[in-house]
């Protein structure tokens, strides 16, 4: 099926998900000539959940050792996506992608649904940490992002039409409930293999998380680089203020031409409450509670 989407594409539907045309391109691509490495890390997130965040920390966590001087470090001169990839973006309108220049363990991004990762990734041994947000401010974070991406003089989308959209499960990669029920229900059945976190806890006790990554990925931190403030490093330099201010965030685009600014906004929880009516809160709670019925998840 395919429907009208939010910039000026269309939307198609494939192993159950919605995907741009250009998208659905990378993900095909992808899917016949990807092959996953055992010791691979794949940081997997709907859009807008804090993938930006996710990748530069993930980055900065498993590389310490190599990248010890936060005053020299790659996150002060590179974007976060242009260190971790988006492997089904990097696919749009190839065929073979150059690897090489990856050092062990090479990390990977991703928006895919479990059900359409490379059969590769699930064969190999390899990790997947994923990353989900509450709906509703993963829904008006996207609302924004979306409108950015529009030409100016089209105007804004409508917040309600999008809003029934995503409700209907029609957003980028969405239904964005079964997205991340997929990645729930293999953490709880493969936990050495899915890391589940969410963005509101990481917010709120990022050293607790950032630990456990640490110790899920098999490099946790030792006494020593506790008592030397390498998690306390690592967090201020992924801070949204300090990733936010930094020229090279500032300035720029991915290749797929997303502005690099676009993915710094405001990066709190509860925004959505500023931009969605008591009814529009209302029914994405309802939804929530009803998709998410008997899995234990609570978001
Ligand atoms: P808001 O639009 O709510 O501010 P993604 O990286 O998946 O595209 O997600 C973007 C969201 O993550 C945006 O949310 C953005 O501001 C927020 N974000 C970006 N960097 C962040 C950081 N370092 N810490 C927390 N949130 C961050």
């Amino acid at each position: 099926p395919t429907e009208k989407g939010w910039v000026a594409n269309h939307f198609h539907q494939y192993q159950g998900f919605w995907h741009t045309t250009r998208q659905l391109q990378g993900l095909l691509a992808c899917q016949k000539h990807f092959q996953a490495e055992d010791g691979d890390i794949y940081l997997v997130t709907t859009p807008k959940s804090g993938s930006t965040w996710l990748k530069a920390m993930m980055f900065a966590l498993v590389h310490r050792v190599s990248f010890p001087d936060p005053k020299q470090h790659p996150l002060l001169t590179n974007n976060p996506h242009a260190l971790v990839p988006f492997l089904e973006h990097e696919y749009i309108g190839k065929e073979f992608l150059d690897f090489t220049n990856f050092t062990f363990p090479r990390l990977f991004s991703t928006h895919l649904p479990l059900v359409s990762l490379p059969k590769s990734v699930n064969s190999s041994n390899c990790k997947l940490v994923y990353l989900c947000r509450n709906p509703k401010d993963t829904f008006v974070s996207l609302w924004h992002f979306t409108n950015k991406l529009r030409p100016e003089n089209w105007g804004a989308n409508s917040l309600e039409e999008t809003f029934d959209k995503f409700c209907r499960g029609v957003s980028l990669y969405g239904p964005f409930w079964d997205h991340v029920l997929g990645y729930w229900k293999e953490s709880l059945e493969r936990s050495q293999r899915v890391f589940f976190l969410r963005y509101e806890e990481m917010k709120n006790e990022p050293k607790i998380h950032l630990r456990r990554l640490s110790e899920f990925l098999g490099c946790p931190f030792s006494l020593e680089e506790e008592n030397n403030g390498v998690l306390d490093e690592i967090l201020e330099l992924c801070s949204f203020e300090n990733l936010s201010n930094l020229e090279v965030n500032k300035i720029g685009m991915l290749p797929s031409g997303e502005k690099h600014e676009a993915f710094f906004r405001r990066g709190e929880v509860g925004d959505s409450m500023n931009f969605l009516t008591a009814e529009m809160l209302e029914k994405m709670d309802m939804i929530t509670e009803q998709k998410f019925h008997g899995s234990g998840l609570k978001l």
